[in-house]
């Protein structure tokens, strides 16, 4: 049993009863999914959530689903007790911690399967990847059955589709996006930079400022292609190997023509360093 400065639920008896007593009091709720390895990132997502809602509850589960065999999901930074404490100087009001048993208890056989958003970018790399977040972000929803979810814009995708998800199963929560909350030097916080040796740690910071290049080229009247390019040959460069630099329509994802930006865009790139695999994305505006 964990000793915790806030309460906390690990069954979804408990969490519920707890939820239904701020519902008696009538009072909105705010939810916060997380795999832990909480940073300043999250906490602004815990923020957000309070800003929006009487009271916040953060999840904190690394769930397998979302891991492929061989990527990182032993070696997965897991730090509860230093979680809660963040939490805790956040106001956050619940952490739930839910167990695999809770998750996927014996004989569970559902998985949901995304499209639209989820196609191409980061599914290329991970195809497993966003039918195990949608499954679980699904399952996290419909117990804690929050006015408000909170996720970040470092995983634009992510959010895409999250939103999707959301609409399609009419879910009835409202989703709101965190803006990226970087490092001094642009890096993207991610509980994944800890993976980073100090020289890695140099060269990620290279990755925002591509990026917002790609932006400025793109706002500046250079085609989709030309634009590309340039963001492309500087990733090579800079980076050990480059999963994808792409613009895409910014509502869905979709690819873009080869002309001049027309629409609001996003740019998205992931790029590995080592064996650490880095993505980020910013916003891309027509001239
Ligand atoms: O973004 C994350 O941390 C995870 O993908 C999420 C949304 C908590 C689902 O496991």
């Amino acid at each position: 049993m964990l000793n915790l400065q806030i309460p906390s639920a690990t069954t979804v008896s408990s969490l519920r009863a707890r939820i239904r007593s701020w519902r008696d009091e009538r009072l909105t709720v705010g939810f916060v999914p997380t795999m832990g390895a909480l940073h300043a990132g999250h906490l602004a997502l815990v923020q957000l959530a309070k800003a929006q809602c009487d009271r916040v509850v953060a999840s904190i589960y690394v769930n397998p689903a979302q891991f492929a065999p061989g990527e990182d999901f032993e070696a997965y930074p897991r730090s509860v007790i230093e979680d809660s404490q963040q939490l805790t100087e956040a106001h956050c009001d619940l952490i739930y911690l839910p167990t695999t048993e809770v998750i996927y208890p014996e004989g569970f056989a559902t998985s949901i399967s995304v499209a639209g958003p989820a196609e191409g970018l980061e599914s290329d790399a991970r195809p497993h990847f966003f039918n195990g977040v949608a499954t679980v972000v699904a399952k996290l929803l419909n117990q804690v059955r929050p006015d408000v979810a909170v996720f970040g814009e470092k995983d634009y995708q992510q959010l895409l589709v999250i939103r999707q998800l959301v609409r399609d199963l009419d879910l009835g929560v409202d989703i709101i996006a965190g803006e990226t909350v970087r490092e001094r030097d642009g890096l993207a916080l991610s509980s994944r930079n800890a993976y980073l040796t100090p020289q890695d740690r140099q060269r990620a910071a290279q990755l925002n400022r591509i990026l917002r290049q790609f932006a400025a080229d793109l706002a500046a009247g250079k085609t989709v292609p030309q634009a590309r390019q340039t963001a492309l040959e500087a990733c090579e460069a800079g980076f050990d190997a480059v999963d994808y630099v792409e613009a895409r329509c910014a509502d869905t994802l979709a690819p873009l023509g080869d002309a001049a930006l027309e629409v609001p865009a996003r740019v998205l790139a992931a790029v590995r360093l080592g064996s650490t695999r880095l993505i980020d994305n910013c916003a891309a505006l027509p001239s």
